[in-house]
């Protein structure tokens, strides 16, 4: 049997704060870290050949931290952005921000739209980043696109990711159990999977583990397990 592969993977990279507590380091540490997982993280998923990787980086409800913290996250995006923007062009990435724009800072939004603009005709992987996001907040821009625009086609293709596949698989770390209103809609039949280990120290080998999960999994979107089987068979 071939290994399943998931074509899009959502990760809740949670635990940055705990991690540096545990190593006794600043917060912002513990982010700064966070950041090279998710750049390593981008680069297995090239070697996985994955299709999609979206990653949450700054959620609605995380603007209720301390005002410091979050002018500290939106300046480590920036300049993380500005850093990596020609890496990802190079290795073919497709790059785009999902979530409420409106009250990001300027130059951030700026930034945004030109790294978006440059890779927007990559292939290789599709690398999506939310922030200020929440899967809430995408369903109600979304169905208000939707009513604007008078069309007759369906609310769910204004959704922020609508033109890329749902996500097969799903992982957080840091040991929480909890969607933090991520992609609500788009995971109805998406494999979950946690891992105790904190976001800055999620590796390779944590990385295989998820997809080893997800290749053992058995997704019968409501069939019974002999009409998969039978399916699988060809019969
Ligand atoms: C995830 O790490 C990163 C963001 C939410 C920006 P946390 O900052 O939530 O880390 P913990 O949960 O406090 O350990
Ligand atoms: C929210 O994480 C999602 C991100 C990683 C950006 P939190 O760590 O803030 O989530 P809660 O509040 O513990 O659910
Ligand atoms: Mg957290």
């Amino acid at each position: 049997m071939p290994k399943k592969i998931p074509k899009h993977i959502a990760i809740i990279m949670d635990g940055n704060g705990r991690w540096a507590q545990q190593n006794k380091l600043s917060r912002p540490k513990g982010h700064k870290k966070g950041v090279e997982t998710a750049s390593k993280m981008t680069e297995l998923c090239i070697k996985h050949n994955i299709q999609s990787l979206t990653l949450f980086a700054f959620g609605q409800e995380n603007w209720q931290r301390p005002s410091k913290e979050v002018r500290y996250l939106f300046r480590l995006f920036l300049l993380s952005l500005k850093r990596q923007v020609n890496w990802l062009n190079d290795n073919n990435i497709k790059l785009t921000i999902i979530g409420d724009r409106s009250n990001l800072p300027d130059g951030l939004r700026k930034a945004i739209i030109e790294a978006e603009n440059l890779t927007q005709f990559n292939t290789q992987l599709h690398l999506n980043i939310a922030c200020n996001y929440s899967g809430q907040w995408d369903i109600n821009q979304a169905i208000n696109q939707w009513v604007q625009s008078g069309q007759a086609d369906h609310w769910q293709n204004y959704l922020s990711l609508s033109s890329q596949v749902n996500p097969d698989l799903f992982i957080r770390t840091s040991g929480v159990y909890r969607l933090s209103n991520f992609m609500l809609w788009e995971m109805a039949y998406t494999e979950l999977y946690f891992t105790p280990i904190m976001w800055p120290d999620f590796s390779e080998i944590e990385f295989q583990l998820a997809l080893d999960f997800f290749n053992q999994t058995e997704r019968r979107f409501g069939k019974t397990s002999l009409q998969v089987r039978q399916q699988e068979a060809n019969i």
